[in-house]
């Protein structure tokens, strides 16, 4: 399949188009995204979750984005990948975000980067696009930041919330990114947001009134058993390893693995007759 590119992504604001997201950190799960007819891939930083056991967002690195980024690149050639700009890599300086930004789209090879964050991250979104590197922004719940919501909570509960959440898609629009992420807000917030800005909306959590959609690929496959609300799971991977890990280990313990089918059965001279 041919790769979507920027403008296309934008025009999913005006013709109706529905695209898809899912996060992807690794070669051999890359190569089946790749295979799929889903459009966009972000190397996240949910990583930390995912990959790397830490209970958030916050520890990891360019150089981890980097690291997962290029082996996924090689699994999706032709998908549209997004690197996620992790904590500390853009919040010091433009200047900062900026280099942040040159690694990781010269040495990941991705399409675009995303980062969080609505006014204040508007300086920095500005001069990444102006430096050549398409951006999606990302507001709501921000994951990175989730410690000064008090958590991971659903945000754009009252009107004046609803209102900043408004200023902030706008300021991302205005510093130039194609799309921007709406995560964690109800339905009516999204289609408030989308009707009063002019890039797309890819949501996650944030309901239907989006021009594309996005979800975490470890909660779809269905690893943990407990996943957000909003994460429907497409299957259910994680009881499916425990029995194929169980049952392997049963076989093996009772002395059916390996039979005949599973072994080297050429004759040697000298040994067999
Ligand atoms: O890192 C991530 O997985 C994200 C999700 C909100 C898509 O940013």
């Amino acid at each position: 399949m041919r790769k979507i590119t920027v403008p296309e992504i934008m025009e999913t604001k005006t013709n109706g188009r529905k695209i898809t997201l899912i996060t992807c950190y690794d070669y051999t799960s890359a190569t089946i995204v790749e295979k799929s007819d889903i459009e966009m891939i972000l190397i996240g930083d949910s990583m930390g979750m995912t990959m790397l056991g830490y209970d958030g967002t916050v520890g990891v690195t360019v150089d981890d984005i980097i690291h997962h980024g290029k082996t996924v690149r090689r699994g999706a050639p032709t998908t549209f990948i997004i690197g996620d700009m992790p904590f500390g890599s853009y919040n010091i300086s433009v200047e900062q975000g900026i280099a942040s930004a040159n690694r990781m789209f010269m040495e990941i090879g991705c399409d675009a980067i995303k980062l969080e964050g609505g006014k204040r991250s508007a300086a920095v979104i500005k001069g990444i696009v102006d430096a050549g590197i398409p951006v999606c922004g990302h507001i709501g719940l921000t994951p990175q930041t989730s410690s000064m919501m008090g958590g991971f909570k659903v945000q754009g509960k009252s009107m004046s919330a609803v209102e900043l959440l408004l200023e902030d898609a706008k300021a991302i629009e205005a510093a130039g990114a194609f799309m921007v992420m709406v995560e964690g807000v109800p339905v009516s917030v999204t289609k408030y947001i989308r009707d009063n800005i002019n890039i797309p909306i890819i949501g996650i959590g944030a309901g239907k009134e989006c021009e594309a959609q996005a979800l975490v690929m470890h909660d779809m496959l269905g690893y943990n058993e407990w996943v957000p609300k909003f994460a429907k799971k497409y299957a259910s991977l994680g009881p499916q390893m425990l029995d194929a890990f169980n049952q392997y280990h049963k076989e093996v313990a009772e002395g059916t693995f390996p039979t005949p089918e599973y072994s080297y059965n050429a004759k040697v001279e000298g040994l067999d007759k």
